[in-house]
């Protein structure tokens, strides 16, 4: 089978979408729900996902996930998300969060995340995806930095399984 074109990361990312927080959004305390975030984060880490496999692709596995601030009521939210690596079938994708008081105060780091998505054909069985050519000297580190991650992923998988007998879950 011809091997697919490699693609650069910026043919496929997601820049600065902004969501603006409403009420409906916040939990008890008055800050945003973080599984309101999570979504969203999803969402838009399909869209990179889908655009770069040129094919619907599936979240296979999300990175443990870490809020380092609250975002509030009268912010909007701010997202960012690239391809780092791209492998056989599946890519990692990083999505970084930012709040910003609707008003225009500086940006707070609420999140970032790597998700993995694996592109799917017709069966929804995995296809082949095109791999990723970094350009910058950061699309470089990250593409580095994603194959460690990958690794990891894959031995954490291997070891759950091992350890409930041979069966994933
Ligand atoms: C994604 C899915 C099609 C993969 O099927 P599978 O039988 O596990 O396929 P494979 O074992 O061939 O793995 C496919 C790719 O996923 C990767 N992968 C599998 N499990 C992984 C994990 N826990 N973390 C990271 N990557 C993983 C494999 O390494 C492989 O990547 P590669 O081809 O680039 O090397 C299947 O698991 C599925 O349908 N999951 C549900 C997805 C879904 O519905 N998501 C929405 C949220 S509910």
């Amino acid at each position: 089978m011809t091997p697919l074109p490699p693609k650069s990361p910026a043919e496929s990312a997601v820049t600065e979408q902004v969501y603006m927080v409403f009420p409906n959004d916040l939990n008890a305390k008055d800050t945003v729900f973080g599984g309101q975030i999570m979504a969203l984060m999803d969402r838009y880490c399909a869209v990179v996902a889908d655009r770069h496999a040129g094919a619907v692709c599936v979240t296979v596995g999300v990175d443990a996930v870490h809020f380092i601030a609250p975002a509030r009521r009268g912010d909007v939210l701010i997202f960012n998300a690239t391809v780092n690596r791209a492998w056989r079938t599946s890519m990692e994708i990083g999505c970084k969060v930012e709040a910003q008081d609707a008003q225009k105060g500086p940006r707070r780091h609420i999140l970032s995340a790597y998700l993995t998505f694996v592109g799917t054909g017709e069966d929804r069985r995995p296809i082949p995806i095109p791999s990723l050519t970094p350009q910058s000297a950061d699309e470089r580190r990250r593409h580095q930095e994603a194959d460690l991650r990958r690794q990891m992923r894959l031995q954490h998988a291997a070891d759950l399984k091992a350890l409930r007998g041979g069966h994933a879950s």
